[in-house]
């Protein structure tokens, strides 16, 4: 019996060295996330820089090819959501922005990269437009330092040398799906490349792929007061539970985070239930056109040119009701307070201290090719958010911030 049983341990010990070739840390890796609206290079167009990306987003085609020949302009970004990351050894500390709707992780724009002996050159040319800036370059692979210390070697990552709209940044942190990085690689245009929470996966550092996302409202110009989860989510941050609703097929919001979802203002119907994403770096919440214009007449507000934005008087804000964003069978009230811009930010973005302005905007005619809908920032500083790649969904729970009346 005895050789039986050993050579049967070491069956056993055989397979399940097999099925866990890592050692899996198994833990959440949080990050703080940093908000900064730089003004320094005067008022900005947030709402300019939003549709700018919807519409290369909605343009873009079903697969493959997102080059700087796409006709793209630089719009300086102005609101930035960065991430510290270092790369290489000795590690160079790069600020990325955190972007769910890409999924290239890249450096450069700002902070030139700084190569070190876990630097590898694979030659290969690498471009993305964004809609909004661009960047073009050489993919690199690289050891990546993210939180306390915790490595992912071999990344790969983009190394810009020419780049535009990130200003004030030093390149992109992209935790979109993978696919959005096919094309990518110019001259593999079906090859895709492993994101960072793919490797902090592959190489067993968090047991799912999984990333939770905390933002919270705030009227100061530049704050850390978000958080990036990698592999988990993170229970000091949400209130209830986080219910989850399944990404959709229909494209091509099913390039991106994409979700259905249906609006309604107080009980007058905004939009029925249509496919559209969530992302990070696009600010305001985009709806259609007719969804839009039906909003402004339910809200009375006009249009106010400096901003591009809706305005309304200090009664009108005063008799506003819930903005209802009906996901599954959950219901995320965007309160009054939480539809408009801080006021204290409004000679920021081109406005008038005394007005108010609504955070929800147009992002065009539906078309045929979607997303046609946006749930950016301004939707998640109220909601805690998780893109759950493992399970194919995205999850949103309320926060202590949810009915907050920061602005
Ligand atoms: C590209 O940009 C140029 C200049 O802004 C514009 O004239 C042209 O119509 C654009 N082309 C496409 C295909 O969008
Ligand atoms: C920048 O990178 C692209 C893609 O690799 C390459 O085609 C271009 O020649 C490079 N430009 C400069 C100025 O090095
Ligand atoms: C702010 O933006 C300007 C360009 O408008 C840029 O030159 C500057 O580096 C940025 N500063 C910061 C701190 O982001
Ligand atoms: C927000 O306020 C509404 C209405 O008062 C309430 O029903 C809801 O529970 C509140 N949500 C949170 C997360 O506090």
């Amino acid at each position: 019996m005895l050789p039986f049983a050993s050579s049967f341990t070491t069956l056993l010990l055989a397979l399940s060295i097999a099925a866990t070739p890592l050692e899996v840390r198994n833990s959440p890796i949080t990050l703080p996330i940093a908000r900064s609206l730089n003004v320094s290079g005067g008022t900005i167009n947030l709402l300019q820089h939003d549709q700018a990306r919807a519409a290369a987003f909605r343009g873009r085609p079903a697969s493959g090819i997102r080059r700087q020949s796409d006709n793209t302009s630089a719009i300086n970004m102005g609101l930035s959501y960065t991430v510290k990351v270092g790369v290489g050894s000795p590690v160079t500390t790069y600020n990325l922005m955190v972007d769910t709707g890409s999924s290239n992780t890249w450096v450069g724009s700002g902070t030139a990269y700084v190569k070190t002996s876990t630097s590898y050159d694979t030659g290969e040319p690498v471009a993305v437009g964004y809609g909004s800036g661009s960047f073009e370059g050489t993919e690199y692979t690289d050891t990546i330092t993210i939180g306390t210390g915790l490595t992912i070697t071999q990344q790969s990552i983009g190394v810009a040398n020419t780049s535009s709209g990130f200003t004030g940044v030093d390149g992109i942190v992209g935790i979109g799906p993978v696919d959005l990085t096919e094309g990518t690689l110019t001259k593999e245009e079906s090859t895709t490349i492993p994101t960072v929470t793919e490797n902090l996966y592959t190489q067993g550092l968090i047991s799912e792929i999984v990333v939770g996302i905390s933002f919270e409202p705030t009227n100061a110009e530049a704050i850390t007061n978000g958080e990036l989860t990698f592999g988990g989510t993170d229970a000091t941050k949400y209130t209830g539970t986080i219910a989850y609703t399944p990404l959709t097929t229909t494209p091509l919001a099913s390039t991106f985070w994409g979700i259905s979802e249906s609006i309604t203002y107080g009980s007058t119907i905004i939009m029925s239930e249509i496919t559209g994403i969530v992302d990070t770096a696009t600010t305001f919440t985009l709806i259609p056109s007719y969804a839009y214009v039906a909003y402004k007449s339910a809200t009375s507000s006009t249009l106010d040119q400096p901003t591009g934005l809706l305005r309304i008087t200090t009664a009108q804000y005063h008799a506003m009701y819930d903005l209802n964003f009906n996901i599954g069978s959950n219901t995320y009230a965007l309160t009054p307070n939480g539809q408009i811009w801080p006021r204290s930010l409004n000679t920021y973005i081109g406005g008038s201290s005394r007005s108010i302005y609504l955070v929800v905007n147009d992002i065009g005619s539906p078309g045929a090719a979607g997303p046609d809908f946006i749930n950016g920032y301004t939707f998640l500083e109220r909601f805690y958010s998780v893109f759950d790649t493992t399970h194919s969904r995205v999850g949103f729970a309320t926060t202590l911030y949810t009915n907050a009346t920061t602005n």
